[in-house]
């Protein structure tokens, strides 16, 4: 089984940073990449915040907590160029958005700089690997890491091998995994996995209902949340992840499997979505996070 030190993670969004911060939380040298330098500067800037969020609650003196956010801070190198930042990698984690051609073409640059024995993973939370693994040549490092929003808090990590990952590839991933601190599940490499395979139909279930008329949004949440335990409802939920996310996700099933009902588009997102509402991170989506 393989040693990991150096974690490398293309794409610097709200999952790629998440992944950053865990992982030199944990120790890791991490480098982070992505072609946007302000999507990088934003990531660094939320894991400032979320790092000094969780000292907050550490014990030990100001200055401990300070230097705890200093350090793993120090940990997390940035880059603007893929095939570089990989070069040193032990384990890269692609995170970059659910577009299958996009990922095939990191792929190939990750593999040709990457070091023979790196182990290759994506994030992705809805495209079977075997797809996305396609243009790989050396199928048995290639594996799945998917992690969930907010990654610092959320402590589950879902691991996925294909017909074709190593043993020593999974064993190395499940390791990491530990390392991080998450608790590990399996799943064979199948559409969403288990989390986003039940989660995300729910959802759409719920602006179903909405837009049936069969309730208010704040009811369905408020339904969820309070008869379900649910820490969020489903509206709050989407709009947390991102309806942006949401929709490729689902436009991608309903494309692949147009004959099952549980993928089939809403009207609603769709509108929300191409009128720039994505959720929190544009302060409107189903509902207003503007400040008055
Ligand atoms: N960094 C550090 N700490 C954070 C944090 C972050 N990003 N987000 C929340 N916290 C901490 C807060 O500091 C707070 O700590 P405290 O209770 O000790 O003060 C605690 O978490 C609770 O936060 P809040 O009081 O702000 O709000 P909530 O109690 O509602 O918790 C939540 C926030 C953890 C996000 C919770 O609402 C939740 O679990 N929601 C569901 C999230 C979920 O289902 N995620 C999975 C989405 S699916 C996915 O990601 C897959 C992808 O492929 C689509």
């Amino acid at each position: 089984m393989q040693n990991i030190r150096n974690v490398a993670i293309v794409g610097s969004g709200l999952m790629g940073s998440g992944i950053a911060q865990v992982s030199a939380s944990s120790g890791l040298n991490v480098i982070l990449t992505d072609v946007k330098q302000d999507s990088i500067d934003n990531a660094m800037k939320s894991i400032h915040k979320s790092l000094t969020r969780i000292s907050k609650k550490q014990s030990g003196s100001d200055k401990e907590k300070a230097d705890y956010v200093t350090l793993t801070m120090s940990r997390i190198k940035t880059s603007n160029n893929v095939s570089t930042a990989v070069t040193d990698a032990d384990l890269v984690i692609e995170a970059a958005i659910e577009n299958i051609d996009l990922k095939r073409g990191l792929f190939a640059q990750i593999e040709q700089s990457a070091k023979k024995d790196a182990i290759l993973t994506t994030n992705t939370s809805s495209l079977c690997l075997e797809d996305i693994a396609k243009g790989i040549d050396d199928k048995t490092r290639f594996g799945g890491l998917h992690f969930f929003n907010p990654v610092p808090m959320m402590k589950l990590l879902e691991v996925i091998r294909s017909d074709q990952t190593s043993d020593e590839t999974y064993a190395t991933l499940i390791k990491y995994g530990k390392a991080i601190g998450k608790t590990t599940v399996s799943c064979k490499d199948t559409p969403g996995f288990i989390v986003n395979r039940l989660l995300i139909p729910f959802l759409f279930e719920a602006v179903r209902m909405y837009e049936r008329e069969d309730a208010s949004m704040t009811d369905i949440d408020a339904a969820m949340r309070l008869g379900a335990s649910h820490p969020m409802g489903p509206f709050e939920l989407a709009d947390y992840v991102g309806l942006d996310t949401c929709k490729f996700i689902m436009d991608g099933w309903a494309a692949k499997y147009p004959d099952n009902p549980a993928f089939a588009p809403s009207p609603l997102l769709d509108a929300l979505v191409s009128e720039g509402k994505l959720g929190r991170k544009t302060k409107e989506g189903f509902y207003s996070y503007k400040k008055n």
